[in-house]
């Protein structure tokens, strides 16, 4: 007689879930690795990680239709003869043109302009649409120098050595054939329809005395005006703050693992570089040990959503935070209005991150001509500036609630972790205790 187990319920393994399940037969079935848009989909220690202590007797509040509390921030204050001033402490990060359709750019701009803040450019050069509608422009000079020109560094307000993303820390960009227009083509000097891969180092230096050299370059062509900002992906965030400080940046900018990208290969995405808040207090404690803590300001990106993750950033020691997927979503991207073109293309609203297709139903990680009319620069700019604002006063609330008439006056001190794991990368006690796990050594 044959024994058999009697029917239990089917369990599935938590190692072999039905997403790799679904990703091992992608790969055999096609032999290529997948390409998406978008920064890291798991669940990592993030700033929901934190919360914020708020004032009790020890501490008086602020009242909030009464007291100030103070956003703005000056950038690039160390050397540029012409910093920046900006009226909150909220950027938009720099997102290439060719990646976004020049609608979705020019959104951007406006939006950013009516906030009192700045965008940038990103690989691919700068365009008319964004430089005309954003007061504040800072260009990206990066490896592949695609759309690289020494007017446009003059007629740019600060300037961004691109070293890493945080999606990708050690890789290069990624632009496919679909998306590479007659227009596009022409700003990269390339060919058309070809897929593009951008250069994942600098074609002339490899370490940091070639990158001080590189920023000695940049400030002459620029006339010592211009800020120069440093960007990094979240890898080693001590040791590459310390460098671009020495290297002579006035800004340096760290981009955590949840960052956004417009296209790179999902195993890079998933796998590569340290969660955003894991990056910021040894980014912080390089800038203090070297005593450049406010001289040299650090801006902070990777799944920045809302007011209380600006407060919780400010609060670890950062000047200001930078958005890309969140400015795309307030533009209009993966609006659920546009459910039934999604379900097209065989996903949904929310989760729609082929970006890299130039398909995208809501015109904005496009260069298809009829798709990209479906944005309207100025509504979708305005919804920017409004969604920057709620940020703005989300965060405020929460500093007038610490007592504080800046939000930069927001310290660790305010703060406490959920969990050990959050309170050892944020260097703040774990809730319940004034236990630091770690303390003095990261
Ligand atoms: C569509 C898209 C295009 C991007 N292009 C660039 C780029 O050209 N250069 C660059 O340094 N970073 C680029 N990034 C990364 C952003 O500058 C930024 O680091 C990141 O989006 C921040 O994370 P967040 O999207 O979670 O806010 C891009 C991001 C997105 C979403």
């Amino acid at each position: 007689m044959t024994y058999r187990n009697p029917p239990t319920t089917p369990r599935k393994s938590a190692t072999f879930d039905d997403y790799t399940l679904s990703e091992i037969r992608r790969a055999a079935a096609t032999g290529i690795y997948d390409i998406r848009g978008g920064g890291a989909k798991r669940k990592l220690p993030h700033f929901d990680d934190l919360l914020v202590l708020g004032a009790s007797i020890s501490r008086y509040p602020l009242e909030g239709y009464r007291e100030r509390c103070d956003t703005s921030v000056v950038l690039g204050s160390r050397y540029a003869k012409k910093p920046i001033e900006l009226k909150i402490p909220i950027t938009i990060a720099g997102m290439s043109f060719g990646s976004l359709s020049g609608p979705a750019k020019e959104a951007l701009g406006r939006g950013a302009t009516l906030a009192g803040t700045s965008t940038t450019t990103g690989d691919g050069g700068m365009t008319e649409e964004e430089r005309g509608h954003s007061k504040v422009l800072v260009y990206q000079y990066l490896p592949s120098r695609y759309g690289m020109n020494p007017r446009d560094l003059r007629r740019a307000d600060a300037i961004e050595v691109v070293v890493g993303q945080g999606a990708k820390p050690g890789g290069g960009g990624m632009l496919l054939g679909q998306k590479i227009s007659d227009r596009v083509a022409e700003m990269r000097t390339l060919p058309k329809g070809i897929d593009q891969r951008s250069a994942s180092r600098h074609p002339d230096w490899t370490g940091p005395d070639d990158l001080e050299i590189k920023i000695l370059e940049l400030r002459e062509i620029t006339d010592w005006e211009k800020p120069i900002y440093v960007k990094v992906g979240g890898a080693r965030p001590y040791y590459d703050t310390a460098l671009a400080v020495k290297s002579g940046a006035d800004v340096v900018v760290i981009d955590g693992m949840q960052g956004g990208t417009a296209a790179t290969q999902e195993v890079f995405i998933e796998n590569v570089g340290q969660p955003t808040l894991a990056c910021i207090r040894p980014a912080v404690q390089a800038l203090q040990d070297l005593g450049m803590h406010r001289k040299v300001q650090l801006i902070v990106s990777g799944g920045i959503r809302n007011g209380a993750d600006v407060a919780k950033a400010l609060a670890l020691g950062v000047d200001a935070v930078s958005i890309g997927t969140a400015a795309l979503v307030a533009l209009g991207d993966n609006d659920p209005r546009w459910e039934a073109d999604y379900n097209e293309l065989g996903t949904t609203a929310g989760a729609y991150d082929d970006w890299h297709e130039g398909r995208d139903p809501a015109g904005i990680t496009t260069q298809d001509p009829e798709l990209m009319q479906r944005v309207d620069p100025i509504a979708a700019g305005r919804r920017l500036a409004n969604y920057l604002k709620v940020m703005t006063l989300e965060a405020q609330t929460i500093a007038r609630a610490c007592g504080k008439n800046s939000l930069h006056n927001l310290e660790p001190e305010d703060l406490v972790a959920l969990t050990i794991e959050a309170a050892a990368m944020a260097g703040v006690p774990l809730a319940g205790t004034n236990w630091i796990p770690g303390k003095n050594g990261f």
